[in-house]
């Protein structure tokens, strides 16, 4: 049997893709363990889930410390290793027009919760953090310290609409509201943008005349509990490799991104 690795959980709300992977470790179905589940939100109701199996569970409460910045931003105090001018060159969750105040208050209060969330991470040695509907961005300051190893990317990701289309904190929303005729989930690895990083799979459904927005979260949310247990199995199991492509487009363009290969089991 391949090694059993270890899975960190981060959610924000019901948890019932966290369910999936608890579910799919106990039963085989992933050779993982989920070691910890983690919540911005203390109400978020997965936090019981995580209870129920055992799990260790804490809360960085990330609205407080955002109402916090706003009360008092002189008392905020920053991470020793945190460097704006290092986070700001990397970041891309923000278009260019975004007022730098704007952006400077995201990155302080998102850092601060970061490095609070890094404290209570530190003890457990993931191998993989899966994000499980936690309704947060990170900044680059979390994410380079997590994937610390370069080139592997160790933070998975699923969201409710085929990207690229559709970033975002409602994905099936936008989906039925376009008029889309299919509509389907995805799981990524996170890198600095929003729901921008390299895909490892997606699932898709058909929207019909008489479907609303509800009977296609219903649809949604069946293939995520199928297609998260399958990609976190991949990466337990080492078959997910990213890659940089590069292709040549008109005019000699030149058109770069880092793609996932599946490898096959050997
Ligand atoms: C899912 O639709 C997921 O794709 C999105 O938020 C929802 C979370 O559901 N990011 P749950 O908390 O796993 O039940």
């Amino acid at each position: 049997m391949d090694k059993i690795i270890r899975i960190g959980a981060l959610i924000s709300g019901g948890g019932t893709n966290l369910q999936a992977i608890i579910d799919a470790c106990e039963s085989g179905r992933i050779d993982g363990k989920i070691v910890f589940v983690g919540s911005d939100n203390p109400d978020a109701r997965g936090l019981e889930r995580g209870i129920k199996h055992k799990i260790p569970t804490f809360i960085v409460n990330y609205k407080s410390i955002i109402q916090g910045y706003k009360k008092e931003p002189e008392q905020v105090v920053m991470p020793d290793d945190f460097d704006i001018d290092d986070i700001l060159v990397k970041q891309s969750i923000f278009p260019d027009n975004t007022s730098a105040e704007k952006i400077k208050s995201f990155l302080i209060t998102r850092a601060v919760a970061e490095a609070k969330l890094l404290e209570e991470m530190k003890s457990y040695q993931i191998d993989l953090l899966i994000l499980a509907g936690f309704m947060r961005n990170f900044t680059p300051y979390f994410i380079d310290r997590v994937n610390t190893n370069p080139g592997v990317q160790r933070i998975m990701n699923i969201h409710p609409a085929l990207l690229p289309a559709f970033p975002g904190v409602d994905g099936y929303g936008d989906t039925f509201r376009y008029g889309c005729k299919v509509g389907g989930c995805t799981i990524h690895f996170v890198d600095y943008g929003e729901d921008s990083g390299p895909i490892i799979g997606q699932k898709t459904f058909q929207i019909n005349e008489d479907d609303t927005l509800d009977s296609i979260k219903e649809k949604g949310l069946k293939l995520e509990w199928d297609l998260y247990p399958k990609c976190v199995q991949l990466f337990a199991q080492g078959r997910l490799k990213t890659v940089k492509m590069s292709h040549t487009l008109q005019k000699n363009k030149i058109y770069q991104r880092t793609v996932v290969k599946i490898a096959q089991l050997a």
